[in-house]
């Protein structure tokens, strides 16, 4: 029995698109164990329990790198992390497939292989390096479609929390939704802001942080498919804190400089949306 637990990761954080992403503590727990029939699983909706499931197609794709066979396996899935909200459910189920098949075969796959198998089957980088490394990473694909990597510190002055909305956004339309180009005095904004936004982080400087969040690529146009980011804009705000969508949405997430305001801010957001998911989230250092 094999036993793998992944965290939710945000990626996206503000001007870093398509590059920077954070693991968080919320996890989805998957067992892999020997079964009788070629595939069980359990913990997922009926349609998801089948060959398409993305957790077996990626315990698939390990064991054929390996150069292994397919053995037959039931797969246990508990997930905590919620599909389509920005949160990286769909690594979450790479990383575990990943995983599990090197497990199966004596732990077999490194980390970097790992993250190149799992970004080819994601097509971005960005959640599945920090759901299998675990923290704050930089990542893109080199000339010679390589995974390239920067580890950054979290400094633990700064509070997070997530605000998950009770409604999805698909990543293909927030895609869509973006521009083909970008303008010079606009590339400058991102990368001058890219800088002070990682300083902010890492040394805990709020003020750096919420001047460092503003992004020019993505987040003017992927807000107009959040029907209420621009009133969870300004509830964060009340509490002085920095705010950026998290993946392609729906759910966004503020930083603050102490527990308090986080507090605050959740109680705020709880009583505004009710049916939301608003809570203080840990920063997953293990992956
Ligand atoms: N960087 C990806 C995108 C993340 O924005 O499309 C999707 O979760």
């Amino acid at each position: 029995m094999i036993k793998i637990k992944v965290p939710a990761t945000s990626a996206n954080v503000s001007v870093g698109f398509d590059t920077l992403g954070l693991a968080v503590a919320i996890y989805s727990t998957f067992i892999f164990s020997e079964s009788s029939s070629k595939l069980e699983i359990t913990g997922t909706d009926s349609k998801f329990q089948n060959a398409n499931n993305l957790v077996y197609k990626a315990f698939v794709r390990g064991c054929e790198y390996l150069e292994q066979p397919v053995p037959n396996v039931k797969i246990e899935i508990d997930s905590d992390v919620p599909v389509s909200r920005g949160l990286g459910s769909s690594a979450v189920c790479i990383v575990a497939g990943l995983k599990a098949a090197s497990e199966w075969f004596g732990g077999k796959l490194s980390d970097d292989e790992l993250v190149v198998l799992a970004t080819k089957m994601e097509g971005h980088p960005d959640n599945v390096v920090p759901a299998i490394l675990g923290g704050l990473q930089l990542s893109f694909l080199d000339d010679n479609n390589h995974p390239q990597l920067v580890s950054y510190q979290v400094s633990d002055n700064l509070n997070f929390v997530t605000l998950i909305p009770d409604y999805q956004v698909s990543t293909d339309e927030a895609r869509e939704a973006l521009p083909t180009s970008l303008s010079y005095q606009d590339t400058v904004h991102q990368v001058s802001h890219f800088g002070m936004l990682i300083h902010g982080i890492e040394n805990g400087n709020l003020n750096e942080l919420r001047m460092g969040m503003d992004d020019r690529m993505h987040e003017p146009y992927r807000a107009k498919l959040i029907p209420d980011y621009s009133t969870v804009q300004e509830l964060v705000k009340n509490f002085n804190g920095a705010l950026y969508i998290s993946g392609s949405g729906s759910t966004m997430m503020a930083v603050l400089s102490n527990s308090e305001d986080s507090n605050q801010l959740i109680g705020a957001a709880k009583r505004k949306f009710p049916n939301w998911r608003v809570e203080s989230v840990m920063i997953d250092n293990a992956g």
